[in-house]
């Protein structure tokens, strides 16, 4: 029994004798729920300057999840993830797999954009993170990939070069990750895309 039915759980310890079972209220148990604790977050310095929370969208019931860095400017101003020029190109890649964009779940690991698009502060992904993680909890995919190193050096809480970990599938927390390189990265460097498209061939064949 996991946690993607909470009634079943709940109605299992009822049987089991206890009838109050107190949920840490950190803890959302659905996608909107965690949304709504996000809408007006506080927990770091970028709530000073962001103008939408980027939460993520998609499929609550996706298999595959992707995970980018942080909201840019057209993300901010529409308050959804990879809706700019990066967003097109992340799109593509979905293609190649034979998916829509509403068929998979698509975060970052910030919600909030960084000014003039800096890089992520160690401050802002820790405070951020357990919302990252909540969204993977419900979700639950078969496969997580990252888009780019700020999303795998987060999770991993490690410090490596996409050049060395793209391509390499692991596993968080029991479940499957591919890391792949960022659109952004894509659009400045054209001749990695034949890599990129190997990463989706790959998701393909592990979806199958
Ligand atoms: N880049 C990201 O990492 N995330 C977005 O949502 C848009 C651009
Ligand atoms: Fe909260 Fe994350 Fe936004 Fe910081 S970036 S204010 S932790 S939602």
């Amino acid at each position: 029994m996991g946690m993607r039915d909470p009634r079943r759980f709940m109605n299992a310890l009822k049987d089991m004798g206890i009838d109050t079972y107190v949920f840490n209220k950190e803890s959302a148990s659905t996608l909107p729920l965690l949304q709504k604790q996000a809408k007006d977050c506080k927990k770091c310095g970028l709530a000073a300057t962001r103008r939408h929370v980027v939460f993520g969208e998609g499929d609550s019931k996706a298999r595959l999840v992707f995970v980018g860095e942080a909201p840019g400017e057209e993300e901010d101003l529409q308050g959804r993830p990879f809706v700019g020029r990066a967003g097109k190109l992340l799109d593509q890649l979905i293609e190649r797999i034979g998916l829509r964009r509403d068929e998979v779940y698509i975060c970052n690991i910030l919600k909030c954009r960084p000014p003039h698009n800096r890089d992520p502060e160690p401050g802002e992904v820790s405070a951020c993170k357990d919302y990252l993680l909540g969204q993977l909890e419900i979700i639950n995919p078969k496969i997580i990939c990252t888009l780019g190193r700020h999303a795998y050096n987060a999770l991993f809480e490690v410090d490596e070069r996409i050049t060395r970990i793209r391509g390499n599938l692991t596993k968080f927390k029991g479940t499957l990750l591919l890391p792949t390189y960022h659109p952004s990265f894509l659009l400045r460097n054209n001749e990695r895309t034949k890599e990129a498209w190997e990463d989706m061939e790959r998701l393909k064949q592990l979806l199958h």
